[in-house]
């Protein structure tokens, strides 16, 4: 019996040392994501995301930031023997200025094996983090520069190089591929692109070389290496080395983030899964929209920002174009516009310009003079600066957030008592334009309406869940539901939303009561708490409004809800599908799902209502839609007929009559 323990020992040896995973003395290890990786040696700005990236650095000017694997490896068999073979691969992405695609990044990242993982005495921008310091004359990097420092002999703005302990490359080359699909040409890539990139690093102990190769992810590793050096490591790598990450920022704040990293001694990197791979947290699968509609502004405000200083001093000494500037906006820089080229934009907010007003504000179109791109801006009046530096910081956040179907914040400008918040610009307008046939907008046939429903669905569930803050809308009606050219909905004005991080308790956190009435949950009315489930109701609202082609609240006060759930009781659901769709054919199967769903979300409890996540997959038909019972129908109507369901809390006379959007209370940091 002593000697089961040692048996059960020899058991598990022989289970875990299958081909492919076994880990000889932890020489080798796979991190298809990062999620759960919690023993890295991080320090600086590194951390690991909620999505699983390594994040090196993160949203600040001049920072760095390591990462390294927690143990030491050994590189040589003793003092002054010979450095062993070695392999890495890693797949990357460099996000600039902010989360825009296409922004050029400072200063750039490095994969380091390195006597130390203290590099606490190395600088940020240029030195990328690790150049520099005592531990240099032991380091050998594989550095991804995204400047050029001519004083470190950079070959170009966008270069992959190997550092041999020193500051200089040995060797660089501008970061490129050899398209094995295409005759091994050699196609240019940008690091700084957003895009993830594979990298590999392998190093032959005994013919003392080192390949760099590169490739987009989903592309094999090319057969020929981008870049290939005699190198002896033997005198650079001390007997034990550890290998890691270093990034490092200038005067633009870039995200450097790590996806996944495999790493052997005496053989190939094990191979990554692509399946785990993280999620970066922008949309980058949806690239026709965002490139057109993203690229061309962000180019334009890269232009504005860059004239930015000089146009300012010139109209300080003009008061028509003062604005209110501080020193800590610096950090915000990228997403600053000056007024006066919002001003010239929009003709000087002439009312031609016009497309919409509401309590928050007026909305203008405008083209950026510089660009000819268009934009929509948007002025709020606001009287206090109290707390503008949290609301300007939320502001800058949600314009980090990539959903093509959401409506793209692109910046801001600050002047006394007021805000100008700019969008992108959505040519078709607002939804319910086309719901109740205003402006002569042609009845939006069923498949289209299903379609936005499902955009508007899919934009929430990544406000709710799948971004790295969770985002509670508060705001969600027809009339901030707005189309592009090609009528893909996208959902707008973050006016009102508010960030918390995962996890945090909603239920404690009251925010002044705001919405709209008609799409205002219960309890939020009652108790001003917002949380991911009140936007369900108000998603619920505006799927019946879309289905019925009806406001929430008619004219004589009459609920939309309730006039749907009489008739579900009647048996007649479909009756209530928008009169002008009755005739001309609509999918009775899709109409009935979403009304069903439209008065599950109209639940008065939280937890009678479905998620965001739930919702998504019973519109995409990929979980079967509950049958509503009769049980949390006559809950649902006893609520209202007993009216503690509190119609009276929806009619609070700060909102006027119907209208109920404010301006922002910046005091509370919206
Ligand atoms: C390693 O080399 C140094 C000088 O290059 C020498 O002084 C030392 O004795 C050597 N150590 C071993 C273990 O060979
Ligand atoms: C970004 O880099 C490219 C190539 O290195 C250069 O042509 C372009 O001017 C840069 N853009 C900005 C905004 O600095
Ligand atoms: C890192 O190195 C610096 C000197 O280069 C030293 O002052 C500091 O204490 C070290 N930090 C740690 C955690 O060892
Ligand atoms: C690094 O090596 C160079 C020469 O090879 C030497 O001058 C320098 O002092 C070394 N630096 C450190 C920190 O050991
Ligand atoms: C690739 O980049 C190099 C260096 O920036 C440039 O000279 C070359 O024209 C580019 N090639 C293509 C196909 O864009
Ligand atoms: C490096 O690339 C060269 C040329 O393609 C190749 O012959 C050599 O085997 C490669 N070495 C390693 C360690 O991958
Ligand atoms: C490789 O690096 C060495 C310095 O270590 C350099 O002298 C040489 O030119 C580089 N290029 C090649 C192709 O080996």
């Amino acid at each position: 019996m002593a000697n089961l323990p040692v048996l059960f020992h020899v058991l598990l040896c022989l289970t875990l040392c299958l081909p492919g995973f076994c880990d000889a003395g932890g020489e080798n290890f796979v991190f298809s994501t990062f999620a759960g990786a919690g023993d890295l040696n991080l320090d600086g700005a590194a951390g690991v995301t909620p999505e699983g990236l390594l994040e090196l650095t993160n949203d600040m000017v001049s920072i760095k930031g390591h990462a390294f694997y927690p143990t030491p490896l050994r590189f040589k068999e003793s003092p002054n023997g010979t450095a062993r073979s070695f392999s890495a691969t890693f797949v990357f992405a460099i996000v600039a200025a902010g989360g825009y695609p296409n922004a050029n990044g400072t200063d750039g990242m490095a994969f380091l094996v390195a006597p130390t993982t203290n590099f606490s005495d190395a600088e940020p921008g240029q030195f990328m983090g690790f150049l520099g310091g005592a531990a240099m004359n032991h380091t050998f990097a594989v550095e991804l520069d995204t400047y050029r420092n001519a004083e470190l002999r950079d070959i170009d703005g966008n270069h992959v190089g190997v550092d041999v302990a020193g500051l200089y490359s040995v060797e660089s080359r501008t970061a490129s591929f050899h398209d094995d699909g295409d005759g091994g040409a050699l196609k240019n890539l940008s690091l700084d692109s957003g895009e993830p990139i594979q990298v590999w690093v392998d190093y032959d102990g005994k013919g003392r070389q080192v390949n760099v190769t590169l490739a987009p992810v989903g592309v094999a590793k090319p057969s020929t290496p981008l870049l290939s050096n005699i190198s002896d490591l033997s005198a650079v790598l001390t007997e034990q080395a550890y290998v890691g990450f270093s990034a490092a920022t200038g005067p633009i704040k870039t995200h450097h983030y790590v996806l996944a990293w495999s790493f052997a001694m005496d053989g190939p990197a094990p191979p990554i899964d692509f399946k785990k791979l993280p999620k970066l947290p922008y949309d980058n699968d949806h690239e026709t929209l965002s490139k057109a509609l993203i690229a061309l502004p962000i180019a334009a405000s890269a232009l504005i920002l860059a004239t930015c200083v000089a146009v300012t001093l010139l109209l300080r000494r003009r008061l028509a174009f003062a604005e209110l500037r501080e020193d800590w906006e610096v950090e915000f820089g990228p997403h600053r516009f000056s007024y006066k080229d919002l001003f010239n934009a929009t003709q000087g907010f002439k009312d031609k310009n016009l497309l919409g007003a509401g309590g928050f504000g007026k909305v203008y179109k405008g083209v950026l003079p510089s660009s000819k791109s268009e934009v929509a801006v948007k002025r709020v009046s606001h009287d206090s600066s109290q707390g503008i530096k949290e609301f300007i910081s939320e502001v800058v956040s949600i314009g980090h957030l990539r959903h093509r179907n959401l409506v793209q914040l692109l910046g801001y400008c600050r002047r006394k008592g007021e805000l100008l918040l700019v969008y992108e610009y959505m040519p078709n307008g607002s939804l319910d334009k086309y719901l109740y046939g205003e402006d002569k907008k042609p009845v939006l046939e069923w498949a289209e309406r299903f379609r936005i429903i499902k955009d508007v669905a899919s934009a929430l569930f990544y406000l709710h869940e799948k971004w790295e803050q969770v985002v509670v809308h508060r705001d969600i009606k027809a009339s901030n539901v707005l189309l592009d050219g090609e009528t893909t909905a996208h959902l707008g004005d973050f006016g009102l939303a508010r960030l918390y991080d995962h996890g945090t308790d909603l239920q404690t956190t009251t925010t002044r009561v705001v919405g709209t009435m008609g799409y205002m949950a219960p309890e939020l009315a009652r108790t001003g708490k917002a949380s991911p489930l009140t936007d369900v109701f108000a998603f619920g609202a505006f799927l019946l409004e879309v289905a019925c082609g009806r406001h929430p609240v008619s004219g004589g006060g009459e609920m939309l809800v309730d006039r749907v759930l009489e008739y579900w009781r009647g048996g007649a659901l479909l009756e209530t599908v928008d009169a002008r769709l009755r005739g001309g054919g609509y999918d009775a199967g899709e109409a009935r799902l979403v009304l069903t769903l439209g008065l599950m979300c109209s639940h008065p409890f939280p937890s009678g209502r479905p998620t965001m996540r739930q919702v998504v997959q019973y519109l995409d038909g990929d979980a079967p839609l509950p049958e509503l019972t009769p049980a949390s129908v006559s809950l649902l109507s006893m609520m209202q007929s007993e009216g503690s369901f509190d119609r009276s809390a929806l009619q609070c006379p700060w909102w006027g009559n119907s209208i109920g959007t404010m301006t922002p209370d910046i005091s509370v940091g919206i």
